[in-house]
């Protein structure tokens, strides 16, 4: 895992390496592209974007979570995993989160705050970690 700790300004930013490859291409390069959403949201918050642009960059995270969570699902049914009910449990947690978030900022009850950035990414390295690593075994060698 490479947090890139040290820098104050990419202090909460994420960057996927090996550690977090759950052995299907496909979902590892989705991992990608949603800690590259998770960076655009902390760079305009960090400099104090408009409140459209951080409900735009809310919206791809939304969108782009939906379309990842449902191929993983997909692949995990495919393969008639156990896993798949935990899954789905953790995916409308984040899911219900990011909705209420948007109303939040839409309705200026909240900016993105570092404290809304902290749980984001926690909860992104603690999901892939944790919960999706635990099916990496159906798709290595497999
Ligand atoms: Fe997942």
């Amino acid at each position: 895992m490479n947090i890139e700790a040290n820098s104050n300004k990419n202090k909460l930013s994420l960057v996927w390496d090996q550690s977090f490859s759950v052995g299907a291409p496909i979902l590892d390069s989705q991992h990608k592209s949603l800690f590259e959403i998770m960076n655009r949201l902390q760079g305009a918050s960090e400099s104090d974007a408009e409140k459209d642009l951080l409900l735009n960059i809310i919206n791809d995270l939304y969108d782009y979570s939906t379309t990842h969570f449902r191929d993983e699902e997909a692949l995990l049914k495919k393969k008639q995993s156990p896993l798949l009910v935990e899954q789905q449990t953790q995916h409308a947690i984040f899911l219900d989160y990011v909705i209420e978030l948007e109303a939040k900022v839409r309705a200026g009850s909240t900016t993105v705050n570092e404290a809304i950035l902290t749980f984001l990414r926690v909860w992104w390295e603690e999901h892939i970690l944790k919960i999706d690593m635990q099916y990496q075994k159906l798709f290595i060698n497999n």
